[in-house]
């Protein structure tokens, strides 16, 4: 555990490491049209800068237990999780700004209320959480980093793994998936040495229906790579 992700006032220069590829991404006349409608009112800024403390139950106008989604990508689960599980609430955090948008079209399209979409890095976003305050986060397909010189990029490591769990109340879920064999076992070896966790299932956990299939994974069968489900619990 490093001092700056339990230090919200840890200046930004020591978290310059980031787990995401920089990247471009067209956007299309929809998602265009979905950001500048929708970010006013499901947007969320993280701030590269100092954290910034978030209010959940103002983010929602509710206080509901809440899921947050990290990396949401083109934001299909977290759509899909959400229509599915009224009661609770999303928060999808992303870097990619046409993931984002395809997000919010989602929300509308599917009148969903209980998603709000952040932008900006994941780690950043929960630094400002308080201690206890999800009732599960998801790291869904994550990316593998998969040169030894950049496992210091991945999500899931130590340092990373112990703010997560702070910010879980106890006996909420950490619940990571990847196609990545060898960041299967790294996230396993990483999660069951967290003093703090509870591997849910005692190995790899069987595929949850409640997660859904999204192009990562059609793709990663279609190669012939099996997906890993990894849940653990909060003591
Ligand atoms: C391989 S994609 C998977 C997307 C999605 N979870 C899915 O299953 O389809 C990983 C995503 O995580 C995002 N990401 C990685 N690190 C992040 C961070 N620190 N904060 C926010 N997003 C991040 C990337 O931009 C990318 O879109």
């Amino acid at each position: 555990m490093t001092a700056t992700d339990h230090d919200p006032a840890a200046p930004p220069e020591s978290r310059t490491i980031r787990t995401f590829h920089p990247r471009r991404g067209r956007m299309s006349g929809r998602q265009t049209d979905a950001l500048d409608r929708l970010w006013p009112a499901y947007g969320v800024d993280v701030p590269d800068g100092p954290v910034q403390p978030v209010e959940l139950a103002d983010l929602f106008g509710r206080r509901a237990p809440v899921v947050l989604e990290i990396g949401s990508g083109m934001g299909d689960s977290t759509a899909a999780m959400a229509a599915a599980d009224p009661d609770r609430d999303y928060l999808a955090v992303e870097v990619h700004t046409p993931g984002i948008a395809n997000l919010l079209d989602l929300v509308e399209r599917g009148g969903l209320n209980n998603v709000r979409v952040a932008r900006g890095d994941a780690l950043d976003l929960v630094r400002g959480l308080p201690e206890g305050a999800l009732d599960a986060v998801h790291v869904f397909f994550p990316d593998p980093w998969p040169k030894a010189r950049h496992h210091k990029r991945r999500i899931i490591q130590p340092s990373h793994v112990a703010l997560l769990r702070s910010r879980l109340t106890p006996g909420g879920t950490l619940h990571c998936a990847t196609d990545w064999a060898e960041y299967a076992e790294a996230m396993r070896e990483t999660l069951d040495a967290d003093p703090g966790l509870v591997d849910a299932y005692g190995g790899f956990a069987p595929r949850p229906a409640h997660r859904p299939v999204t192009k990562f994974e059609r793709r990663a069968l279609t190669a012939g790579r099996p997906v890993t489900d990894l849940i653990y619990r909060r003591r």
